[in-house]
């Protein structure tokens, strides 16, 4: 048997993976494979949360498997699947359902957030965007799939049984989530099915990666992103466009946001004595923002082009990405099948012919 502890995360199936899903999650998927009995998923079921277009959808899917390969996933050593290939997720997310609040739904910051986003509503209020979702009778709508997300989520970490999640600071409150639905579950029917996940990124605080127009994350749907497979000369325009500031005045000054957000940047991918003189740079006002944007781009370059380089041959070769996700869709469902029979048994859900 297998000793080693159960480890899982997925990407959802949205776009090309860039510097924030990197250093977010796929970075720690590849470390952490070694050690851990890894399971890595592409997460379809949750893009179509925002209804997406179906041959886009499916591009996407072999787009991100290629780029979890590219970036060192070793299909050897981890199980790489296909979030649909599981058809088990799907039955025990109407099960674990039953067990889940629409308020805690409700006031979880993704939903408001996204929904916020689909209705265009610009208010801060939970109690307005709540009224709005439910009071809105346009033809904008703000699906259920949406608001169960949560749920989702959880059921892919619970059915592994898995116990570290690698995902970047965004994720930490589904994981909360998914820590209290599972003790929630376990003591409904008096039962020890499911551990506790946690998030894990080998001690250190999650990360959370800026974007490049001064403020916020870097997202697939901000605009603000570079991406693992964005040529050359594209990445080297996009940093050099970051918003920065007009430049320090009076020695000492507090380091502004976007300039801040360079330097989140550098320090994940720059040595950090060459960091650490930007910012006496900054402080002494002498920086020269054309300079840091230059060594930006260069460390950055120097961890994507490779990825870039394999990504190309592993994408075009369609059999190989297929046999992967076919042998990877076969082991996760051998756990998957055999948690959902434990859960359908405590809820009383039992063939009996
Ligand atoms: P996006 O937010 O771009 O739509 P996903 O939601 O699919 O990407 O995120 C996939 C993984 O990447 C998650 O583990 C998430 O925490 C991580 N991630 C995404 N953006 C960032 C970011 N800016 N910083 C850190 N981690 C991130
Ligand atoms: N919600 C995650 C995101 O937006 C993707 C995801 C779905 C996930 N299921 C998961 C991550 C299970 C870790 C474990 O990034």
């Amino acid at each position: 048997m297998n000793e080693k502890e159960i480890v899982l995360s997925g990407i959802r199936a949205t776009g090309n993976l860039h510097l924030g899903n990197y250093y977010g999650a796929l970075r720690n998927f590849v470390k952490m494979q070694d050690d851990y009995d890894c399971n890595y998923f592409i997460a379809d079921l949750h893009a179509l949360t925002t209804n997406p277009d179906p041959v886009e959808l499916h591009e996407n899917v072999k787009n991100i498997l290629a780029e979890y390969l590219a970036a060192g996933v070793d299909p050897e050593k981890a199980t790489i699947f296909v979030q649909s290939d599981v058809p088990e997720i799907s039955e025990m997310y109407l099960l674990l359902n039953m067990h889940v609040g629409i308020g805690e739904l409700l006031r979880t910051t993704s939903f408001k957030d996204k929904a916020r986003k689909q209705l265009g509503i610009s208010t801060d209020s939970d109690e307005d965007i709540e009224k709005q979702i439910v009071g809105n009778e346009s033809n904008k709508r703000v699906n259920a799939g949406l608001l169960t997300y949560p749920t989702l989520m959880a059921v892919d970490i619970l059915i592994q049984k898995a116990r570290k999640v690698p995902v970047g600071k965004d994720q930490e409150q589904h994981l909360e989530l998914t820590r209290r639905f599972a003790r929630r579950f376990n003591s409904f029917y008096n039962v020890d099915l499911f551990p506790e996940p946690e998030n894990f990124n080998f001690g250190q605080n999650a990360v959370k990666v800026p974007g490049l127009d001064g403020s916020g994350k870097m997202g697939k749907s901000e605009g603000n992103c570079i991406y693992l497979v964005d040529e050359e000369k594209v990445l080297r325009k996009k940093v050099m466009r970051a918003v920065t500031d007009e430049g320090p005045k009076t020695p000492g000054q507090p380091v502004s946001e976007p300039v801040n957000n360079l330097l989140t940047l550098m320090e994940l991918t720059t040595a950090p004595e060459i960091v650490q003189s930007y910012r006496d740079a900054y402080a002494d006002c002498s920086i020269r923002y054309g300079d840091m944007k230059k060594q930006l781009a260069e460390d950055i370059l120097k961890v994507t082009t490779p990825i870039r380089e394999r990504y190309q041959a592993i994408r075009a070769d369609e059999a190989y990405i297929a046999k992967v996700v076919s042998l990877g869709a076969e082991r996760a469902r051998e756990r998957a099948s055999r948690t959902l029979q434990e859960v359908k048994k405590a809820m009383g859900i039992i063939k009996f012919y």
